[in-house]
């Protein structure tokens, strides 16, 4: 009985790439929604693109057979378990090692001889999910010569994500497309090095050990924390609608050590905020920016 009433339930589920236009009254919902999650519990998704946010939402409705988002706003405002499921759903957490290859080599052949001028070396991955981005900055920064006197900074407002980054191992099936991604980034060596296996999980050695640092830290309602020579927030910021990007971009510029570096996603950019023009364009194939002043931190 159970099993078929999943069937039903998973073929109800719409798809990433299916269309989901809410009615006037669950949009109404949602908004109720989104308010009641920031004033219980300070988690901000009101302005989140809302096309993804709606079809997550609703996709929990259903997988929870909840008869509306009205019922759902009133299991989350009780039920902390279920806020987790729920803040699971919201936060997308998609990501790989060595993403977008080309832009680490890029990091790697133009980013690293400025730092390599630096007496130490702050980065900061600003959404960094399951950790993936900052174990390939991490094996980067080693093979330059540089692991020592850099800290990584790798942040989230997803808890879950951040203890899976903790843990440091990746499925073992994605291996075989890491490495490739690592090979096409200029890495050199084996790739294997770098991890030890079990029939399901590829564990990294603690390549950096105490100075990769993940810490919970939400860009929607936290403020800067440090200043940085280098801020990788990709794919992140595609999620937000444009008042909450400036809002974001404001916080990441504060962050950014003049002359310091931001890396964006494939389809993110800088020049339309308002502080743009405080950027020049240091590599814009990989989306890569660069704070612009008089005086600065890094090396021109
Ligand atoms: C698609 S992943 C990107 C991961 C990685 N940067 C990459 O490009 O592979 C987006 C991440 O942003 C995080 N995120 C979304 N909203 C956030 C916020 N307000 N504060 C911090 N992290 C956030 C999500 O939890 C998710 O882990």
């Amino acid at each position: 009985m159970n099993h078929i009433m999943d069937r039903r339930i998973r073929a109800a589920v719409t798809t990433e790439a299916e269309t989901f236009v809410p009615t006037e009254l669950q949009e109404i919902e949602i908004n109720l929604l989104l308010e009641g999650l920031y004033q219980m519990y300070g988690y901000d998704f009101r302005g989140y693109v809302r096309a993804s946010l709606s079809r997550r939402i609703l996709n929990r409705m259903k997988a929870e057979r909840l008869p509306s988002i009205t019922a759902l706003l009133e299991k989350v405002l009780h039920d902390r378990a279920f806020l987790e499921r729920l803040l699971n759903d919201l936060s997308i957490r998609m990501t790989e090692m060595f993403r977008d290859p080309s832009f680490f080599a890029a990091f790697r052949s133009q980013v690293v001889p400025l730092l390599r001028e630096l007496p130490e070396i702050r980065i900061w991955h600003a959404g960094c999910a399951t950790g993936e981005e900052a174990y390939s900055m991490a094996i980067v920064m080693l093979e330059e010569g540089l692991a020592d006197k850099t800290t990584i900074y790798a942040t989230d407002m997803n808890e879950k994500a951040l203890s899976a980054a903790k843990n440091g191992a990746f499925p073992l099936k994605k291996m075989q497309q890491y490495t490739k991604n690592y090979l096409n980034a200029g890495g050199s060596k084996a790739f294997s090095e770098y991890y030890t296996t079990d029939h399901q999980y590829a564990y990294f050695h603690p390549v950096m050990d105490e100075r990769l640092i993940f810490a919970q830290h939400n860009l929607v309602t936290d403020s800067s924390f440090n200043e940085f020579h280098v801020i990788l927030c990709r794919n992140v910021l595609i999620y937000f609608d444009n008042d909450l990007q400036k809002k974001v971009h404001s916080l990441i510029h504060d962050s950014l050590a003049d002359g310091g570096l931001i890396g964006l996603g494939s389809k993110e950019s800088i020049l339309f905020m308002p502080k743009g023009v405080q950027y020049e364009e240091f590599n814009p194939q990989e989306r890569i920016y660069r704070r612009g002043q008089s005086s600065t931190a890094l090396p021109r």
